[in-house]
Order: C-alpha cells, then structure tokens, then sequence
C-alpha cells in the first residue's frame, strides 16, 4: 500500500486551521484544572519546571510523531499503528481505551464548572452539614452536627457541592448532553468560532485576575512557590528523596500527556486532516507554546490565592483537584470596582469562558469515542453515539457522587475517590505506557525516518532531526522506563517513601 497515496480525506484549510484546532482539543480543563492543583501538590517550583522541560522534550518529540504518522498514513490513531506494521495493534487498543475512561469523569468536572456558572449568575447557596465539637455544660466534649449555609463565595461551597446527594450528577449529565448536542446539532462549528474570541478572553481575564491577586498581603510566598524550584523539599532525614523525584517527574509527564492531548491517538487523527505542504515542526511548536502559556496563567492566579487566602500549604494540600474552586471565589468576592462588586459577574464571566474551553476538549474526547466504537463494529454513526452518550452517562455517577455520603459516595480505592482513581490510572499508568511503546514502535519498528521524511515533505527543514531521533530511540524510552520502574517498585514496598 502506498502510504502517501490516500488523497480523498479532507484537511484543514490551512496550518493556522490546524493549529487552532489541535489547541483547541489541547486546552481545556487540562490548563485551567488540573495542572494548578499538580504544581501545588507537587511542590511548586520544581514541578513546574520539570513540566516545561517534559513539554519541549518528550512532547515534542510524542506530538510530531502523531501528527507525522497521521498525515503519512491518513488513517485514525486505532488503525494507524497496525496499519504501518503488523502485530501492533495492542497499541491502537490501548490509545483508543484511554479517551474511553477519561471522558466520563471529564464531563463530570465540566458539570462542576456548570455548577459555578449558574451559582455565580443566580447567587446560590447550598447547605453544608458539619460536625462541630463542642463542650456541654458539664463540660463533657460533645459532637454535633449543624447545617450551615453557604454562599458560591465562600470556600465551603465547593465541599457542599460535591458531597450533595444529586447535584453533581445532574451537572455532570447537563454538560455530556451538551457536549453530544453540539456533535449532533452542527453547531459545533459555532462553538469552535467563538473559540478564536473566546479564548484570547480568556487569557486576558486570567492576566488581570492574576495581577489582582497579586496584589493581595501574603500572594508573593505563593508567587515564590510556583516560580522558584525548591529542592530543600526533597530532602528527608539529610539524604535526597529519589522516589518522590521520580514520582513529581511521573506526575508531570502524564499531565504533559493529558494536557496535549497525547498517547490517545488523537493528534493522529487531527495529523490525518493536515495538509501535506505545512510545517509540521512550526505546528508542533505553537501549540505547545499556547498550551503550556495557559497553564502557566492558570497556575498563576490560583496559586498565590491560596496562600493569600492564609495558610498556603494546608489550603493547596485540603483542596485537591477542587483548588480551582475553592482558591478563584476568594479573589472574585474581593474584586470590587468603583466601589461596586464586581465579582459575581467577573466569577460568571470566568467560569463560562473555562466552560468553552471544556467544551471543545470534551467534544473531541466523546468524538474519539464515537469513531472508535464505528471502528470496531461497523455500526452506523446513530448508534455509536446512543452507546457513547448511554455508557458516558452511566459511567460518570461514581465519579459525580463519589464525594457524597450516598450509596457511590465514599468509595475509596487505593486512597483515591472513583474519579481521582481515573485520572491517575490514564495519566500516571496508561498513557506512560502508550508513550513507551509508541516511541519503541517508530524508534525500533519501522525507524524514525518514518516521522523525519513527512516531517521535511515539502522542503520543509527539521530544524531538530538529530535531537529527535535520539530522544525517540534513547532518552524518551528510557526515561520512561526509569520513572516506570521506581514507580511500581515504590508501590511494591522497595523503596520507603
Ligand atoms: N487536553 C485536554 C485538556 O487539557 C484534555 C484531553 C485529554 C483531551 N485528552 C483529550 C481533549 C483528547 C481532547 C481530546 O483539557
């Protein structure tokens, strides 16, 4: 078959077509969410440093691969691998899995941005229950349990939403509807439209939220955490914590992953619609640009909040993956503007311009699965849908009501809640392993030519061809294998940690 001879797909219009589009999957809750809450419980500085190096190494080496093995063969992340040699199919299986697990849970979390949208438009309030411990008259300590009111600025309002007995779900199930509305109704296209002002918005508000907040008393020993790596962390009893080196390196790579969208097979996909006369190496290189300035503005603004907020450590460590919430309504109930408040619109006009950005990332996760399902089965586009949108819905409930007390709530695996365990096990476990075999299978299977000659088609230079073919060969797998290794290992009980 001749790999360079399938002209009947589609492209984009052009390389900043593509270069929106692949940012657009790219940024989502992956910048504004997750990666905030990682820089924090991963020690700041250090993390995000080891981040940026991770971007301009491995992901660059992982996105030009996908794209390259997507424009060269035109075929979609499940069918690429086999499709260039034989017997590699576990790998197409195992990319296509991963979108499978994260979408639920991702709509889960968008469900939680729905939920601040409303409450910051409607003023809501929810009721927390509480135990208190007090002391009776005769002074015998009592425990007692007192209902308090919450408003959408108060920190509490965030536990009080996850631990509500329906809301999550509801929220959740909102947003996968709308998420397969938009597939369904063409007005995607709008979405995808609006993006180009949307997002530039976005960016902007962030700036100016971040200037904000640092002007409260106490940001700048948050600034100084996100920006300066310290290593005095990483040192216990006097000797160097190799183990949980190893874990903050695991930790970044895997939201490399998730936030670039890599190691799911859907930068193949989108390299399968590029054309063939763009650079792919300026593509790879913007994206990443654009992606990793989101996540760094996000950490920026939540960050330093939560020190400001008091105490900085305790607030990162309490929230979790709920630090975007509970740190941003801090700053908004305290932005006033000519004496007016003026942060109940702004904490609107945030969370519905975080909420675009979800929905395109979610749109192209539920797509993914979509054609996957068509894939396999043959079904017809009708029904792949119904099966995508009933297992989604079905799937999100332990993730929406696993911070609750009713029957899904509480259910703990391994110290982590249903969603947490989701996200670990994709980002920290599959897609390292995804990553691993990919670079195994272009490094040693079919040889990084492969990737280097799509790369320089057209007369387009690879500006990093040698730096490229060393890290596909050598340095990204083994690296991966050494961060694996200690990983499992530490798991097993080898190392203290
Ligand atoms: N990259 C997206 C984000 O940062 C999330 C994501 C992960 C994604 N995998 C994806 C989006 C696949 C689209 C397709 O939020």
């Amino acid at each position: 078959m001749n790999l360079h001879s399938r002209k009947s797909r589609p492209s984009w219009s052009g390389q900043l077509a593509f270069i929106l589009a692949a940012a657009a999957s790219a940024i989502g809750l992956g910048n504004v969410w997750r990666f905030p809450y990682l820089a924090a419980q991963y020690g700041g500085g250090l993390f995000l440093l080891i981040y940026v190096l991770m971007v301009v190494t491995l992901g660059f080496t992982l996105m030009t691969t996908e794209v390259a093995i997507g424009r060269r063969t035109r075929l979609s992340g499940m069918e690429a691998f086999s499709g260039v040699h034989r017997g590699w199919k576990p790998l197409g299986w195992l990319v296509t899995l991963i979108p499978v697990i994260i979408v639920p849970y991702y709509c889960v979390i968008g469900g939680w941005i729905l939920k601040y949208i409303f409450a910051y438009l409607f003023n809501r309030h929810l009721a927390l229950e509480k135990t208190v411990e007090t002391v009776s008259a005769t002074g015998e300590p009592v425990v007692e349990t007192v209902t308090e009111i919450v408003h959408v600025s108060s920190p509490d309002f965030f536990s009080a939403f996850i631990a509500h007995p329906w809301q999550p779900a509801v929220f959740g199930s909102v947003f996968i509807l709308f998420s397969m509305w938009l597939i369904f109704s063409g007005v995607r296209k709008g979405i995808e439209r609006s993006n180009k002002i949307m997002m530039p918005l976005l960016f902007i508000l962030a700036i100016v939220i971040s200037v904000f907040a640092l002007f409260q008393p106490g940001a700048l020993a948050g600034l100084k955490f996100y920006l300066l790596p310290n290593l005095s962390e990483y040192v216990k009893d006097g000797s160097f914590d190799f183990v949980r080196l190893c874990k903050t390196c695991l930790g970044a790579m895997g939201q490399m992953f998730y936030s670039l969208s890599l190691a799911m097979g859907i930068m193949i996909t989108y390299g399968s619609y590029m054309q063939k006369t763009d650079s792919i190496e300026r593509s790879v290189r913007r994206i990443e640009i654009l992606d990793t300035l989101v996540a760094f503005l996000a950490g920026l603004m939540i960050i330093p909040i939560a020190y400001a907020l008091g105490n900085g450590p305790e607030v990162m460590q309490k929230s979790g993956p709920g630090l975007l919430f509970v740190a941003l309504p801090q700053i908004f109930t305290k932005m006033t503007l000519f004496g007016l408040p003026f942060g109940r619109l702004l904490g609107a006009i945030f969370f519905i311009l975080v909420f675009f950005a979800a929905a395109t990332s979610s749109v192209s996760l539920l797509e993914t699965v979509v054609a996957s399902i068509r894939d396999r089965t043959g079904v017809s586009r009708r029904t792949a849908s119904i099966l995508t949108l009933v297992y989604t819905l079905l799937m999100a409930l332990p993730s929406a009501l696993g911070y609750g007390h009713g029957p899904l709530g509480g259910v703990i695996v391994h110290g982590m809640t249903f969603l947490d365990l989701c996200d670990y096990v994709t980002n920290n476990v599959m897609m390292p392993i995804a990553a691993f075999f990919t670079c195994l299978f272009v490094g040693w299977a079919v040889g990084s030519r492969f990737v280097e000659e799509e790369v320089e088609y057209d007369g387009h230079p690879f500006r990093a061809k040698v730096f490229y073919r060393v890290m596909i060969r050598w340095i990204a797998p083994v690296l991966m294998l050494i961060l694996f290794v200690t990983f499992v290992a530490s798991g097993l009980g080898y190392f203290s940690i």
